[in-house]
């Protein structure tokens, strides 16, 4: 079995943060979030993984993410000229898929249980595709499944105005061959693309077996600032250990579950696990809250940050209303003049400069 990442398209729903970073490799608790695609893929065995990549943001991704020694995989990139589909998009791997089996993985999503039991069961069975439902809130954002009284497919939808069901299709799918067939016989949907969504409807109408799993943990697809948000809420709420390669002076109050990375020095700071310090950060006369990650090289004096992520190189002087619910783009300079508590909410874009005075 093949690994398919899909690590395209433009991520216009989290400008102006992906106006200069692709949107899989913004970091959830300091790791991006395709890295956690990567190792659940590896978890479940899988040594080759085809990684779909846009013009704009491909060679980022390529630098980043690497060839795959470093979790001893083999890792290739595939250019998808134009974002027009999910389904378009298996259709541009082909040549790497040829007729092997694979998990085709949305590089935007996160899921608890990662895909390991979810390749187990599809090659110990004889389904032609294995798919993942959650119950979500608004369907009409998704893919929505209709199943009947037995949990069999009954129809699969792409973002109905009016949706059948309240369960989404999660951006993880297991295929074999016959999904190939599937997309050569779709026609592109009212959004002008090919939709792999359709494409498993083919696979249902011309009498092939597709199962469906309904996951009952979380499930994170990370497309807006919020969600973003939430994914690090959740991934650093499961944090387990704490990790101190930093050093601690002055009157520093540490609480809960924090990690601190190598070369990192907190002065006379308070932070408030669950947290994520990077590496090289000097952070003074702060308060660090829960469900904040902050990058390597941040410095940051006389500051609160509460729930934000703050990315590489970010610089915040005396600032002294807390920053809240914010996403800061790398190398931001946040600075005021006068001290006012207040509070903020934040989505600046890299080498932003924002001064409160
Ligand atoms: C895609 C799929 C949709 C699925 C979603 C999961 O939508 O088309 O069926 O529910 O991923 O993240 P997109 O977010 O690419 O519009």
């Amino acid at each position: 079995m093949k690994g398919l990442i899909l690590s395209g398209g433009k991520g216009t729903r989290m400008r102006p943060i992906t106006h200069t970073a692709a949107k899989q490799l913004l970091p959830v608790a300091n790791k991006p979030i395709l890295f956690y695609a990567v190792e659940a893929i590896k978890e479940a065995g899988i040594k080759e993984i085809g990684i779909i990549i846009s013009p704009e943001t491909g060679q980022d991704v390529r630098d980043i993410v690497g060839n795959g020694e470093r979790w001893d995989l083999h890792i290739e990139y595939i250019v998808q000229d134009e974002p027009r589909g999910l389904a378009h998009a298996v259709k541009t791997a082909r040549p790497f898929l040829g007729d092997s089996t694979f998990v085709m993985y949305l590089g935007d999503n996160l899921i608890k249980d990662g895909v390991k039991p979810l390749v187990d069961r599809f090659n110990a069975g004889n389904a032609d595709s294995l798919i993942l439902l959650k119950e979500v809130a608004n369907p009409s954002s998704f893919g929505v499944a209709q199943l009947n009284g037995n949990g069999r497919i009954l129809c699969l939808e792409e973002k109905p105005a009016n949706p059948k069901s309240n369960l989404a299709l999660v951006g993880v799918y297991l295929f074999n061959k016959n999904i190939h067939t599937a997309i050569d016989e779709i026609k592109p949907s009212r959004r002008g693309e090919l939709e792999i969504t359709d494409a498993i409807q083919r696979l249902i109408d011309t009498k092939f077996h597709v199962e469906s799993h309904t996951l009952s943990n979380w499930w994170l697809d990370t497309g807006k600032k919020d969600d973003m948000l939430e994914a690090n809420r959740v991934v650093l709420d499961e944090m387990s250990e704490f990790v101190m390669q930093g050093t601690l002076e002055g009157n520093t109050l540490i609480s809960g579950r924090v990690r601190v990375g190598e070369g990192s020095v907190l002065r006379n700071c308070t932070v408030r696990g669950p947290a994520v310090i990077g590496n090289n950060c000097i952070l003074e006369d702060s308060y660090v809250g829960p469900f904040t990650a902050i990058g390597d090289g941040a410095r940051v004096s006389q500051a609160e940050i509460e729930h934000s992520i703050l990315r590489e190189n970010c610089q915040i002087k005396n600032f002294n209303g807390r920053i809240v619910d914010s996403l800061i783009g790398v190398n931001v300079e946040l600075m005021r003049s006068q001290h006012k508590p207040v509070a903020y909410k934040f989505m600046l874009g890299d080498d932003s400069k924002v001064e409160v005075v």
